[in-house]
């Protein structure tokens, strides 16, 4: 089978990654990738805003399967634009039609959603230029802090959490007057829901469902959550507080109705929902749904599944997914993202990244590589260094080691590796436990520099207390 993954972050090097891995795989493209992609995927020149363009690559390179990683090209219509042409219609596609994409294009959409399916989320209002004196009522029912979101796309910045009813109303006239341009022409005001977050992941054929393992990512720029929000600083999986009791409420209350309403909405859909959940003593409540998967956890989901992703997948894109067992590894993975100086604001790029030898090609690095059999899915225990054929380690799992580097924000200038992102790379280590997966992830990022790189030192110290 040929694929093709569209992007070209980190989160589209961790589903290369790990389809690279597949038994039925035959060629791996990515559109655009980048240079960690290039070493086990051939990377397409192209905009992957641009359909015709993906068309192009798609007929050239005799494609079988479509991945798509971000949302924009879902929530612009890629799959309807692949069912309308006779040519694509049977190429197999991961990712929904704009009209389950509005689960993310439209906070207003998802909220509506959610309350016709019984599904647990924060009260809402939905407000308009038209209603903004409801809009002001509602917010004196509540308590603060106040919860403001721009209804459409807005580059992961159209939330705002604001503590005082005066700048909230201020808030609300500012964003329906155009503060984030169309996107907020309605906005959806919220109840605050105190608790502590995490992610859920699963892949349907619009049917039945898988659910992958769960994550909880790091948002924050600074230490301790504090400071501007961020795409996603670093991540952990499992989640401690996620147990069998709890992640059955999930499964009870959200994922299965969440499934069975869209069917019964008439919504076909075929991909990953991403589920970004608080867990609010215990009970869980849906703060939003995206309709990809998550970065950076998906750099840490990847490394623990053990069973054939690219199989999953077909099994999603032919509706029998009821068929398929995923099988989840019991190591821990903790994710370390290096940014460049500046980010979430301004920032340089072209600044050249130094990595030691043992992360070209393929990334693998690390002193004590026996994990535990099973880990490279043929049931052998990696230990040596490889940057060889990622495939060599059978279907699925690490590549021969416990570390892997994740490329997000790079570029090859004049034969050189440098900066082109905020997010710059993604390391993420695995291990019998959270406390020595960072600990071994922070060791490895110990080796890697350029100039202004700065991580976060305390990813996964929050969830130690839950272990
Ligand atoms: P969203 O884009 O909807 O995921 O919101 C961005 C972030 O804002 C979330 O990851 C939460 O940290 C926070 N957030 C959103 N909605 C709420 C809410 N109702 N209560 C508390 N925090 C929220
Ligand atoms: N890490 C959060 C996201 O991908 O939206």
């Amino acid at each position: 089978m040929n694929v093709l993954i569209l992007g070209s972050g980190g989160r589209e090097s961790a589903l290369a990654w790990k389809i690279a891995g597949s038994k039925k795989l035959g060629k791996l493209f990515c559109m655009p990738g980048n240079p960690g992609t290039s070493s086990f995927a051939v990377n397409v020149d192209g905009n992957i805003k641009d359909f015709d363009a993906i068309r192009k690559a798609v007929i050239d390179n005799d494609i079988d399967m479509v991945v798509v990683g971000p949302e924009e090209p879902l929530v612009n219509g890629l799959r309807d634009y692949f069912a309308a042409d006779m040519e694509l219609s049977s190429v197999m596609f991961i990712g929904p039609s704009a009209s389950g994409a509005e689960l993310e294009g439209s906070k207003d959409f998802a909220k509506d959603f959610m309350t016709a399916h019984g599904i647990p989320t924060a009260a809402h209002f939905t407000c308009t230029a038209s209603t903004m004196e409801e809009g002001f009522s509602f917010l004196s029912t509540l308590k603060p802090p106040y919860v403001l979101k721009a209804d459409g796309l807005a580059a992961g910045k159209g939330v705002l959490i604001v503590d005082d009813i005066a700048q909230a109303r201020k808030s609300l006239e500012e964003m329906l007057g155009g503060k984030f341009g169309e996107a907020s022409s309605k906005v959806v005001i919220e109840e605050y829901l105190s608790g502590i977050e995490l992610s859920v992941f699963v892949l349907t054929d619009g049917k039945s469902y898988m659910i992958l393992p769960e994550a909880k990512d790091y948002k924050r720029i600074g230490e301790g959550d504090t400071g501007l929000n961020t795409g996603g600083m670093g991540a952990v999986s499992p989640v401690p507080f996620a147990d069998g009791a709890f992640m059955k409420k999930v499964e009870d209350r959200i994922i299965r109705p969440t499934i069975a309403g869209l069917e019964k909405d008439g919504i076909e859909y075929t991909g990953f929902i991403f589920i970004g959940l608080m867990n609010c003593s215990g009970e869980p409540y849906v703060i939003e749904y995206n309709v990809r998967m998550g970065d950076p956890e998906t750099e840490a989901v990847m490394t623990r599944i053990d069973s054939d992703l690219l199989s999953h997948l077909e099994a999603a894109a032919c509706g029998r997914l009821s068929s398929e067992k995923i099988s989840i590894s019991s190591l821990s993975a903790v994710t370390v993202v290096a940014v460049s100086g500046g980010y979430p604001g301004p920032y340089r790029k072209g600044i050249g990244i130094s990595l030691p030898e043992c992360f070209d090609a393929v990334h693998v690095h690390g002193e004590d590589r026996a994990v535990e059999s099973g880990s490279c899915g043929t049931g052998s225990v990696c230990r040596k260094e490889t940057t060889g054929n990622p495939r060599a380690c059978g279907n699925a799992g690490l590549v021969g080691g416990n570390t892997v580097l994740f490329h997000s924000g790079t570029a090859m200038e004049n034969g050189r590796l440098v900066t082109s992102g905020g997010r710059v790379l993604a390391v993420t280590s695995l291990s019998r436990d959270l406390k020595s997966a960072a600990a071994r992830a922070y060791e490895n990022m110990s080796l890697i520099s350029f100039d202004g790189m700065y991580y976060r030192h305390d990813i996964a110290e929050d969830v130690m207390k839950y272990l």
